[in-house]
């Protein structure tokens, strides 16, 4: 029985008192997105399962280990997706990517299901904002797409982010880099775990990325990729770098990334912090300049990166950045007996239509209830409809903070801008109080 009231294993709750903090930072990440030219793309929770072991690769963790996958009433096999990535080209694909202009810039929100051991800042159901871009090789891109990231985490006051850059090559140079990495990892083969064993003849680059603790050890003296670069994956690696230096998006070369997904060619990069423990990846990305082939379409070099949403929200927890807490109640209408109620119906459903925030009681409170309620809600202004009010069509609206009454009259039309009034009166009164109180002090 008790299961009916937990959630499963490795999921969160976003609750109507904190919901505020995630749409602050997902408005920041659409505002921040548009104004680089992105426009959204929604595309299904699951996907064929296919896609992903095409897409994301079947010899990497998330693939071999970490999707919900399952088979349909009808047969097919179906996979919720584990990032945005593949999702996205499919459905680019699918429409036509080649009918529009190049670049096509696309962002998105989306949650990812990935069956992992849970942890601070690793979930099994999370979330992603992420931003791709099909049809462009040029280095100015990876740069541009770098530094999209880099302004989102600015605008939200994030310090401290260390950004990791790594080119892993093209399909080219990495035959070179695979032979290398082969010898290496022969030498322990014994070691490494099962998984690894047979990554060792199909992929050798995954086991770099192996979370199992004795094939990370091995790992660690591994060859890199940065040093079998052919000509041109090292120029453009150096280009991207000198873009970046030109707007001083500060990075490190981290020759160690990889990245967990098989789709990624040339740049590939982190943002890492060391303030949220051991899932210190807030946000990674790179170029994908082989995907749209690899699901069946034509050569169309690609780029992007996700960010995830809690891992986010932690830092900035972190680092105590403030999230501005929601608009408040503007005005508070109480009311006693049933005409009263209907006419409190009435005015917060004109004041509502300016997009104003009113409430009046649906609970069938008494009023003393109703101003309690009023209180906790931090009402700016309440007002209270009883007989009076109704025969004489006005009342008297309160200032919660300090008291202030004025008179209002109760016609529907002249209510709304009766209360505007009101509030800048009140306003006005506070800086002119304010003024005083701080020219009595200096005389003092
Ligand atoms: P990823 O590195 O697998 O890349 O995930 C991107 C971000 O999602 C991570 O940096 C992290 O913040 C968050 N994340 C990943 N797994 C979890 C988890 N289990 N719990 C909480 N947060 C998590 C991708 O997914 C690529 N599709 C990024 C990309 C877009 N590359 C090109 N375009």
């Amino acid at each position: 029985m008790a299961l009916i009231t937990k959630k499963p294993k490795g999921t969160e709750d976003v609750l109507p008192k904190e919901s505020y903090k995630r749409q602050f930072v997902e408005n920041i990440f659409c505002e921040e997105a548009k104004s680089f030219g992105y426009k959204e793309i929604r595309t299904p929770v699951f996907e064929n399962t296919a896609l992903f072991e095409r897409g994301v690769g079947d010899t990497t963790d998330v693939v071999q280990k970490e999707m919900y996958t399952f088979t349909t009433k009808g047969g097919d096999s179906i996979t919720l997706r584990p990032e945005g990535t593949a999702g996205a080209a499919r459905a680019m694909l699918e429409h036509g990517i080649y009918n529009d202009g190049l670049p096509i810039k696309a962002y998105y929100l989306v949650s990812c299901y990935r069956y992992e051991k849970p942890q601070a800042g690793r979930l099994r159901e999370f979330h992603q904002f992420g931003m791709e871009c099909y049809g462009t090789a040029c280095a100015a891109a990876d740069a541009e797409m770098i530094s999209a990231a880099a302004s989102i985490f600015e605008r939200l006051q994030i310090r401290d982010l260390e950004l990791q850059i790594n080119s892993i090559g093209c399909k080219k140079c990495r035959a070179e880099y695979y032979k290398a990495l082969t010898a290496y990892f022969e030498q322990y083969k014994d070691e490494l775990c099962d998984t690894c064993k047979d990554r060792l003849n199909r992929n050798p680059m995954r086991i770099l990325d192996c979370k199992s603790p004795v094939c990370s050890e091995i790992s660690k003296n591994a060859p890199v990729m940065l040093d079998y670069l052919c000509d041109e994956c090292k120029e453009h690696f150096e280009k991207v770098k000198s873009y970046l230096d030109a707007v001083k998006i500060e990075y490190i070369v981290n020759p160690k990334i990889v990245r967990g997904l098989d789709y990624y060619t040339k740049t590939v990069f982190e943002f890492v912090s060391s303030d949220i423990g051991a899932q210190s990846t807030v946000c990674g990305g790179g170029r994908y300049d082989g995907l749209i082939e690899e699901l069946g379409g034509q050569n169309m070099p690609s780029l992007g990166f996700a960010l995830g949403i809690e891992r986010l929200l932690l830092l900035m927890e972190a680092q105590n950045i403030e999230i501005p807490t929601p608009q408040n109640c503007e005005i508070f209408i109480g009311a006693m007996g049933d005409e009263a109620y209907k006419k409190a119906f009435s005015l917060a459903t004109q004041i509502r239509k300016a997009s104003v925030y009113a409430e009046f009681d649906v609970v069938g409170r008494g009023l003393r209830a109703q101003m309690k309620y009023a209180d906790k809600i931090k009402a700016a202004y309440s007002l209270v409809i009883g007989e009076n009010e109704i025969k004489e069509n006005k009342a008297l609206i309160k200032n919660m903070s300090d008291g202030t009454q004025y008179e209002i009259s109760l016609d529907d039309e002249n209510f709304m801008h009766e209360f505007m009034e009101i509030k800048i009166k009140h306003e006005f009164m506070e800086i002119k109080i304010k003024e005083e109180t701080k020219a009595i002090t200096k005389e003092g």
